[in-house]
């Protein structure tokens, strides 16, 4: 098999953290064969610290790099252009959760990579933390019977929101970090979210010019008399001894499933104190997307879960503004 070679887009957190994984050797076989962003500099500093090229534009860049490839990490609502761009011109591509931000972008992408007959996956990773993958290998394998509730929670530290995504304030706790609980809860037990209530409050990240919620509560029900019980919260304090704060509970018929993400491995005292996983599983997650992509192994998060997770994501902030239940669809 020879190299493979991923174009970028999006030369911000992940795509540098791709392009940097790919130039440091961590999938084997793979390397960055360009840089697209629309800030220059950003594109020109990435692809000069990774060994590739840079670009201002994808259609020159598919035509110049020919890429096996691309990696769309622009951020949540900007991911339906470059992704109809690529498919367009015949590119597998692997996009960034959430799918899409409304309903309309996220069908009309799904539907353009079906026209185009190329393959497209979401980028939801913790589909291949370990915990999870074992956690949905019992429930696959019968071990909790029917799965009838969960508890989750993706929590971040207020320097998150407030220093490191510089778009915040044009997104919500919900979108950004909930989306990865409701991805897994489909994910793991298969089953559709018919309805929604979510309460959210505001305050402390407006008081410093972030026009977003400082955390958000969503109870969601599933079809079958199951239900999940999810929180996402982006002030937690800077003292928080890991980068995000995870759990997920999982009850069935017959047994459960308790996730503790924040306890991985390694207590690392250094400059800080920090807990970390000692794997880390994008290099996995990229290699089986490419995989998927050859059609040697199963596609394992395609856009119709993307869209499902988005319908469910559109009607949890309609009840956010509307202190109602909302239908899914
Ligand atoms: N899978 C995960 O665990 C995970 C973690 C963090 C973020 N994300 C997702 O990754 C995406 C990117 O987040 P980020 O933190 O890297 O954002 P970021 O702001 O750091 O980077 C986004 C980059 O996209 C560029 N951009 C915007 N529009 C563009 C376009 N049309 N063409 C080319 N470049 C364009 C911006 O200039 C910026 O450099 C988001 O959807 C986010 O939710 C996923």
């Amino acid at each position: 098999m020879g190299e493979k070679r991923i174009l970028v887009v999006g030369a911000g957190s992940m795509g540098s953290a791709l392009a940097r994984m790919l130039a440091e050797g961590r999938v084997p076989g793979v390397v960055p064969a360009g840089v697209v962003d629309i800030d220059g500099t950003r594109a020109l500093e990435l692809a000069n610290a990774t060994g590739s090229r840079a670009f201002g534009e994808i259609g020159t860049a598919v035509r110049e790099t020919r890429p096996d490839a691309a990696y769309v990490a622009t951020p949540d609502a900007l991911h339906r252009e470059p992704v109809e761009q690529i498919v367009g011109m015949g590119v597998p591509v692997l996009v960034e959760k959430p799918l899409a931000t409304t309903v309309e972008d996220a069908e009309a992408m799904a539907e353009a990579v079906r026209r185009a007959g190329v393959h497209a996956e979401v980028n939801w990773l913790l589909r291949w933390n370990p915990a999870f993958v074992e956690t949905k290998r019992a429930i696959d394998a019968g071990e909790l019977g029917d799965v009838r509730l969960f508890n989750g929670r993706l929590n971040h530290p207020v320097s998150s929101p407030r220093e490191r995504l510089h778009w915040s304030g044009g997104t919500t706790p919900a979108w950004f970090s909930m989306s990865h609980l409701l991805d897994l809860a489909l994910w793991m037990a298969r089953k559709r979210a018919q309805g929604v209530y979510a309460l959210g409050g505001r305050g402390e990240l407006a008081g410093h010019g972030i026009e977003t919620y400082d955390w958000v509560h969503a109870v969601v029900r599933y079809a079958d008399g199951a239900d999940g019980m999810f929180e996402a919260c982006w002030i937690l304090p800077d003292s928080w001894p890991t980068a995000s704060d995870l759990g997920l509970r999982v009850v069935g018929t017959r047994g459960a499933a308790e996730i503790d993400g924040a306890h991985q491995g390694v207590a690392l005292a250094a400059d800080r104190f920090r807990l970390v996983a000692p794997v880390h599983w994008f290099p996995q997650r990229l290699a089986a997307f490419l995989r998927a992509a050859e059609g040697l192994g199963p596609p394992a998060a395609g856009f119709d879960d993307g869209a499902e997770v988005t319908r469910l994501l559109v009607a949890l902030h309609r009840s956010l503004e509307s202190g109602q239940v909302e239908r899914v669809r």
